[in-house]
């Protein structure tokens, strides 16, 4: 086996955004494109000499192809050992997992999340550091640097490695060890919850559906809802992960996973529905004839974490991203906890995990996690939710009314104009931004303007500093409105408008979310002149 080394030349638009670099199957296979950035990866982290290194992905198209790159452009860079999950296969939070488990130094996950999967859609790659999470900006800048100047990458050149069969193979100089993807993880979420409250729970008869979406969490669910936890076999459907997710959209919310919504609002529907996305890491929680907001979620886990073993301690703290509701906040205050605000995107609450200040981070994005990882996990939070619900001897839609009662209700909602004018796009937030100007004070839809500004964070732990993060425009009332371009998207632009409000009394609960909200709704589409600048009438998607 020889050492290539291929010269290429390089490519200008391999900036990492909110979740890695995303691109279309077709941008990713072009000749030298992805060992472009792989290569800008290795040299952005001083190489792989030496290094244990996590690989594995959501199993989506162009999964295998990258991991056979990858595997032998770091066998030929003097990597010691690369873990590989079975079949390519290793969903985000597990991928985390075993790079903390393993002591690795980073891994590398293969996902475009939920964006659409096969050969005209989406792929995606990330670097996750030695704690498990995804690398901090200071890195996916560097990496983003190095991959303007890149002139040639190594590459062994080799056979393909056998990912299909478990064990232990050499490839060149590097130690492959191809592992089964869900052991690990279902010991570790094991360790976190009642399993025997769980199953006891499913022997009398609860009944729950889960939606894999034809994504990467439809072994890990099967495994543990069905064969440890004791589900009745089919409570986990669309359960393997195909290459094009099914030609569906695995996100989990209620536009997308359309079919266990419409189950869940039937007359058919069981006590617990949930679903997870492409790569394993968003949820989405459901009970009968009932939504929990991902931001509901977050808080109602935050008041009830004693109620299981891996939390029966109690919380140091919560972080949510900025976009994400107020709700948690209101809990952290009762329980005399740190409560922090950070940019949007999971790494921003990396070091604030590690450094022990927060146990319980969420975002609005149904996105939920913990300290046991440095991914948020979608599995962990219905088994969270299994836990509570086992517990407390409730239904999920009577612990969300019963937190409502004690806490406050924050009504929230996000609109999503997907795949807009660019330009257009930038220029309505530039008009937005210039809004801003001297409005505090001033009356807006019979609320005071608290602040109106654009969310800047500065990391407690490193001191460093993220701009641009979002436009606000907060109230006295403690209403606010933001907005803020996504980081994910690969086409055009995708506008989010997030609006919430409090609302204390118990009689006012029961109100439509969006009626609740019809105010500032139109408000914010007023603020930003939203359907004239975009030229949309409606929102792509509500959630
Ligand atoms: C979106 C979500 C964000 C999440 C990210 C990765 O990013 O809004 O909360 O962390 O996906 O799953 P955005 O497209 O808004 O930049
Ligand atoms: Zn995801």
């Amino acid at each position: 086996m020889s050492i290539q080394t291929v010269h290429s030349t390089p490519f200008d638009d391999q900036r990492p955004g909110t979740s890695g670099l995303r691109k279309k199957v077709r941008v990713f296979a072009q000749p030298h494109y992805l060992a472009n950035f792989v290569q800008a990866v290795f040299d952005a982290i001083d190489g792989v000499s030496g290094k244990t290194l996590v690989l594995g992905g959501d199993g989506r198209y162009f999964n295998d192809t990258a991991i056979q790159i990858i595997a032998r452009m770091a066998a030929a860079q003097g990597c010691a050992r690369l873990i590989i999950g079975q079949g390519g296969i290793l969903s985000t939070p597990a991928a985390s997992h075993l790079i903390r488990k393993r002591a690795a130094d980073g891994g590398l996950i293969l996902s475009a999340s939920h964006n659409p999967a096969g050969p005209d859609e989406d792929f995606g790659i990330k670097y996750n550091i030695a704690n498990g999470g995804p690398a901090p900006e200071k890195i996916t800048e560097a990496i983003y640097a190095r991959s303007r100047e890149i002139r040639e990458y190594r590459i062994l050149d080799s056979a393909d490695i056998d990912l299909s069969a478990r064990g232990e193979t050499n490839l060149g100089d590097c130690r492959v060890e191809i592992i089964d993807p869900v052991a690990d993880y279902a010991e570790l979420m094991a360790h976190l919850f009642d399993f025997p409250a769980i199953k006891a729970l499913f022997d009398g008869g609860f009944t729950m559906r889960f939606d894999a979406m034809h994504a990467v969490t439809g072994p890990y669910a099967k495994a543990i809802i069905e064969d440890r936890l004791g589900a009745v076999p089919g409570t986990v459907v669309n359960a393997v992960p195909l290459t094009d997710f099914g030609g569906g959209h695995p996100d989990p919310n209620l536009v997308y996973a359309e079919e266990l919504a419409g189950l869940m609002f039937s007359s058919a529907s069981p006590a617990f529905g949930a679903a997870s996305d492409g790569d394993g890491d968003r949820n989405m929680i459901l009970g009968k004839h009932f939504f929990v907001t991902p931001s509901d979620s977050l808080a109602v886990l935050a008041a009830n974490a004693h109620h299981t073993p891996g939390y029966h301690l109690g919380i140091r703290g919560i972080a949510r991203s900025m976009p994400t509701s107020q709700a948690a906040d209101r809990v952290a205050e009762v329980m005399g906890v740190e409560c922090h605000e950070t940019p949007t995107g999971w790494k921003f609450f990396g070091n604030l995990l590690d450094a022990g200040k927060v146990t319980l981070c969420g975002e609005e994005s149904f996105g939920t996690g913990s300290d046991h990882v440095r991914e948020k996990d979608g599995l962990w939070a219905v088994l969270f939710w299994l836990n509570l619900i086992a517990a407390r001897k409730e239904t999920v839609e009577q612990i969300v009314r019963g937190h409502w009662r004690r806490f406050g209700r924050n009504y929230y909602t996000r609109h999503d104009y997907e795949g807009v004018d660019a330009v257009a796009a930038k220029g309505l937030m530039a008009a937005l931004a210039a809004r801003q100007n001297g409005l505090v004070g001033q009356t807006l839809a019979g609320r005071v303007v608290a602040y109106a500004d654009d969310f800047s964070y500065t990391d407690p732990v490193d001191g460093s500093v993220s701009t641009g993060q979002g436009l606000r425009f907060g109230f006295e009332d403690g209403s606010r409105i933001v907005f803020r371009l996504s980081g994910t998207g690969t086409v055009g632009a995708t506008l989010r408008v997030y609006i919430e409000r409090f609302e204390p009394n118990p009689e006012l609960h029961d109100l439509d979310t969006q009626a609740a909200l019809a105010d500032l709704i139109a408000l914010a589409d007023e603020l930003g002149d939203v359907r004239a600048t975009i030229s949309r009438n409606v929102p792509d998607v509500i959630t």
